[in-house]
């Protein structure tokens, strides 16, 4: 090991995913914990981007994103949650939701802002909140239906609370929340200045609206 390379994260061990990975790979096990597609790319969105590099699309976008790929976001937030939202300034298209998390988590976390996380929890949040100088506040998720005590979670707001992080459907419990969680989170926020970043990577799992 190079010994001039230090870590600022010497706690973070291999995610969760290269674990389970590795071991399905070893043993020839059904791999259910990292979701790999098990379907080929469907042939139309091949051609489309063969057409568009073709074109010659193959450039830097914009740097919030293409526009056209904002429009069409614009669009689908109002169509689903009838939210509407401003492709200029609200709309930051990023490669992935890894970065996104971790780009929202660094613009808004100064040296010492406690951040609240739900455990178990994905595991890029707390040490995110960590590299920029955050304290992680972890609330269990109570089992067994892995419910959440707002009273709890109001208790720990204070002065230094900057954000709460959830994520809808959760991973990797499943848990939804349900309208009276988002009332209570929205009571919590409506009277502090703390900011909410709502992961919902899995809202396409939920099948029954
Ligand atoms: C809860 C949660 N949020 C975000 C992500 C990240 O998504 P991406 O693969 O787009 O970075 C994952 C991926 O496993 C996840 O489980």
């Amino acid at each position: 090991m190079n010994s001039t390379f230090q870590s600022k994260l010497p706690r973070v061990g291999t995610t969760i995913f290269s674990k389970m990975s590795a071991l399905a790979q070893q043993y020839g096990a059904l791999n259910l914990a990292q979701g790999f597609p098990d379907y080929d790319t469907d042939p139309h969105l091949i051609n489309l981007v063969k057409d568009y590099m073709n074109d010659g699309f193959n450039q830097y976008a914009l740097m919030p994103g293409a526009l056209p790929l904002r429009e069409k976001i614009a669009l689908k937030v109002m169509n689903t949650h009838q939210i509407e939202v401003d492709v200029q300034d609200e709309i930051t298209v990023t490669a992935g939701g890894t970065q996104a998390i971790f780009t929202a988590i660094a613009t808004v976390v100064h040296k010492d802002d406690e951040v609240i996380i739900f455990e178990p929890a994905y595991d890029c949040y707390a040490p995110t909140v960590e590299l920029f100088g955050g304290k992680v506040i972890p609330v269990v998720l109570l089992a067994p239906d892995f419910t959440i005590d707002w009273d709890y979670v109001k208790s720990l707001v204070n002065a230094r609370t900057k954000l709460i992080i959830i994520n809808n459907p959760n991973n990797p419990t499943g848990r939804q929340l349900e309208l009276d969680d988002i009332e209570a989170l929205a009571q919590i926020v409506a009277s502090s200045q703390v900011f909410v970043l709502s992961d919902e990577v899995y809202e396409y799992l939920v099948y029954d609206g």
